[in-house]
């Protein structure tokens, strides 16, 4: 029997069954079953409960029972759908407004996950927010924003996966995955290009189709396909002219009927939509937050709220402007993924178990796995390396700035938390005139002190804290100490652009710091015999001290165990093997995007495909810290590269690692690929990675797949993929710059 009879006797059979259990369809297919389940229910509604199913009622009288997240939609008891509570979850459980009481682990910023290249990691990354959200009583994470680093001063840059959209979307599929295993829904966002705050509401992303499809969707496609996401949020941003969450070509065109995505489209919170008719004929199915038609108090950020899927939803549906067919399809695409992800059958309540100790152990591994050594270098006329400390024999430290008395720093908007029992750093200038509509320009501080774990590592050391604001002292105090230890922070947060790549100052961060960071570092490098920094930001920085100091450890927004993991690994109790997930620039003036326009909301994706990487290699600029670089306390070789073509038009290759230094260690050795000229590509892409752990003097052959699909071009005059024929390159290397090996030319056939 073909498919589509076997589907039809199967919708037969389900209408014809009143009360549809689970178990009660014959059907093999997950998604088929969820399908026929969610329309089977559909059915059954009045046109009130349709409506009230695809907005949210979070501001307005119907909140009456939301947990305290971002959204809330009321469940209909009597067809059993139960409420759906939703809460930005990027990195831990943020109800933007609410601390909670339970004992919930803020895990590392995802820039830092992205930096572990670790799909297994983000898997359990993933599980482990679902475990927290379904405890609290919440059936939808908000987390999974994938959005590329085109332009590193983006302000959320911390809450995505750096730079690449294939490293971007397996990491996503990998977390939306975990998520599912613990049935709440996940979220994939924003969908699409978000890649710079200033102006967000407004701005107009203009993109060609090859540079929109071949980096900024491709993220997206993967996590789709691979991941199966349940729900996936769209921008606020327009697209080549029309809303993110009104652009019938994204979310109908690609994302439903070429992606084969089946679940919801989810509008993001504030004027994502501002036309009924044309955002739910374009295929958005769920407005959030939703309420009352027209909200004016109080208001949400400054923001008068309108709901554009209630009244005038219903309005529209009458008229026959929006069909009732797409009403259906709204509704069922929710239940689809209340259905597909568990939440329909076992709703969450709040009150469950949270495995704390499980959660710290783990928010410990992803902050050691996610810091990377930038600079190890010996101090003039020494053999050694700055790093990592030999704790027994230091006599003295000095600890300077950041706060790292403390704590440490977490980027701000809905990938941040509130910090439990309050902000350990007061807010220098809380009453800073803001824009109007600007969510808090105060620094989310979390408690956990760098200070106190290098204590713990330096047992035998004097060790002196000094807070930054006096330069002078600070570098009298590091010419006295064995070593200096100074943390440079930059605070990063939804609704605002990160004004510069350097570590801010009193001048461009008035509100969270009182001294220019940059001067600090340069006075204490002059006085000190050897100076580490240890950088909290949740993107690249440029160093213009970076010549002066010896060791350089990127740590991001490291979470609530980052300090420990800070201390241990600059006294190598964990070796370092993360690697960027996004280039660090020498300066500003190199980015494609120099500056961030104010006021012109047309934001051209001038460079093309030249974005990230594939810039700074098209343009023969030497970045200051290549993407994919990150050192360790050993040294790898990479060798013998092998590679034969694969069946299916791909590539099989082989190689030896080999760790060539004294002590364990990781390294993740990186597929690089050059296309035929002919295909008009920049000079290489990432295709494919491997993390590989080894012992002291120990080597192991390497196989990695490189599917046709990652050598794939998007062809615009038949609007599809298309893998050319010709000679390929590949380079298996450790960064995408330097140590790698260049094997011959491989000829592949068209595919
Ligand atoms: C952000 C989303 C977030 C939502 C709910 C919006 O401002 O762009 O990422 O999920 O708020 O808090």
């Amino acid at each position: 029997m073909k498919a589509t009879r076997i589907l039809a006797a199967v919708i037969a059979l389900a209408a014809a069954t009143s009360a549809l259990g689970a178990s009660s369809l014959p059907i093999v297919d997950e998604d088929q079953r969820a399908d026929i389940r969610a329309r089977a229910l559909v059915a059954k509604m009045t046109l009130e409960e349709k409506i009230q199913m695809v907005h949210g009622a979070i501001l307005g009288p119907l909140n009456k029972n939301a947990l305290g997240g971002g959204g809330y939609i009321p469940g209909i008891p009597r067809l059993g759908i139960p409420d759906q509570n939703m809460i930005d979850s990027a990195s831990g459980l943020n109800g933007m407004f609410k601390a909670f009481k339970e004992p919930l682990t803020l895990f590392p910023a995802t820039i830092g996950l992205a930096a572990t290249w670790d799909e297994s990691l983000s898997y359990d990354f993933g599980k482990r927010l679902g475990k927290q959200l379904r405890a609290m009583g919440f059936s939808e994470g908000l987390g999974g924003g994938l959005n590329l680093a085109r332009e590193p001063r983006n302000g959320r840059t911390f809450e995505y996966l750096g730079e690449d959209p294939v490293l971007a979307g397996k990491l996503t599929s990998a977390r939306t995955q975990g998520t599912h295993s613990e049935h709440v829904i996940a979220t994939v966002k924003h969908y699409a290009l978000n890649n710079q705050e200033t102006l967000r509401y407004t701005s107009n992303s203009v993109v060609d189709e090859r540079t929109l499809r071949e980096l900024y969707l491709l993220g997206f496609e993967i996590a789709v396909k691979e991941g199966k996401p349940t729900n996936i949020m769209c921008a606020y941003n327009l697209v080549n002219g029309d809303k993110a969450c009104e652009n019938k070509m994204l979310i109908t065109d690609i994302l439903k009927n070429e992606w084969g995505y089946k679940a919801k489209v989810q509008s993001d919170w504030i004027m994502a939509v501002t036309d009924t008719v044309k955002a739910a004929n374009a295929g958005l199915d769920e407005e959030e937050p939703g309420g009352p038609d027209d909200y004016q108090s109080p208001k949400l950020f400054g923001f008068e709220m309108r709901s554009y899927f209630n009244q005038k939803l219903k309005a529209a549906i009458e008229s026959g402007k929006v069909p009732m067919a797409r009403l259906d399809d709204m509704v069922g695409r929710r239940l689809f993924a209340l259905y597909r992800s568990g939440v329909m059958d076992n709703p969450p309540q709040p009150g469950g178990a949270i495995d704390e100790a499980g959660d710290r152990a783990f928010a410990l591994k992803v902050a050691e796995q996610s810091m990377v050594l930038l600079k190890n270098a010996a101090p003039t006329g020494e053999g050694e390396s700055v790093l990592p400390l030999n704790g027994g024999k230091l006599r003295s430290i000095a600890v300077i700035g950041g706060h790292a008395d403390v704590a440490t720093l977490f980027g701000g908007g809905s990938g941040s938390a509130v910090p439990r029992g309050g902000n350990p750093v007061k807010c220098l200038n809380p009453a800073a005139k803001l824009p109007p509509g600007l969510m808090s320009a105060c620094a989310a501080w979390f408690r956990a002190s760098p200070l106190e774990a290098i204590r713990t590592l330096a047992p035998n050391a004097t060790i002196s804290y000094l807070d930054g604001t006096d330069a002078v002292a600070a570098a009298e105090a590091a010419a006295a100490a064995d070593v200096a230890i100074v943390f440079g922070v930059r605070w990063e947060s939804e609704d605002r652009d990160t004004p510069s790549l350097a570590l801010a100052d009193a001048s461009t961060d008035a509100t969270n710091l009182d001294y220019d960071q940059n001067r600090l570092i340069a006075a204490v490098a002059a006085k000190a015999r050897k100076t580490v920094v240890v950088l909290e930001t949740g993107s690249a920085v440029t160093m213009p001290w970076l010549d002066s100091v010896q060791g350089v450890l990127q740590a991001w927004y490291p979470g609530e165990l980052g300090a420990q993991a800070i201390a241990n690994i600059l006294f190598g109790q964990t070796n370092p093997s993360a690697k960027l997930p996004l280039t660090f620039p020498k300066r500003e003036a190199d980015l494609p995007q120099p500056v961030i326009a104010k006021t012109d909301t047309q934001v051209v994706y001038e460079e093309k495909l030249l974005m990230g990487y594939r810039w700074y290699d098209a343009k023969k600029i030497e970045p200051l810290f290549p993407f994919g670089y990150g050192l360790s306390y050993t040294t790898f070789r990479l060798s013998e590269l092998k590679l034969r073509p694969a069946r299916g038009g791909g590539v099989s290759l082989s190689v030896k690692v080999s760790n060539t230094g004294r002590r364990a260690g990781i390294e993740t050795a990186q597929v690089y690929a050059s296309l035929p000229a002919a295909a008009g590509e920049p000079p290489q892409r990432l295709v494919a990675w491997k993390k590989v752990p080894l012992g002291a003097g120990e080597s192991t052959i390497v196989r990695l797949e490189v599917p046709a699909e990652r050598l794939a071009v998007w062809n615009v005059d038949k609007h599809r993929w298309q893998m050319p024929a010709g000679a390929y390159r590949f380079r298996v290397a450790n960064s995408s710059r330097g140590g790698s090996e260049v094997a011959a030319p491989l000829v592949l056939r068209s595919r």
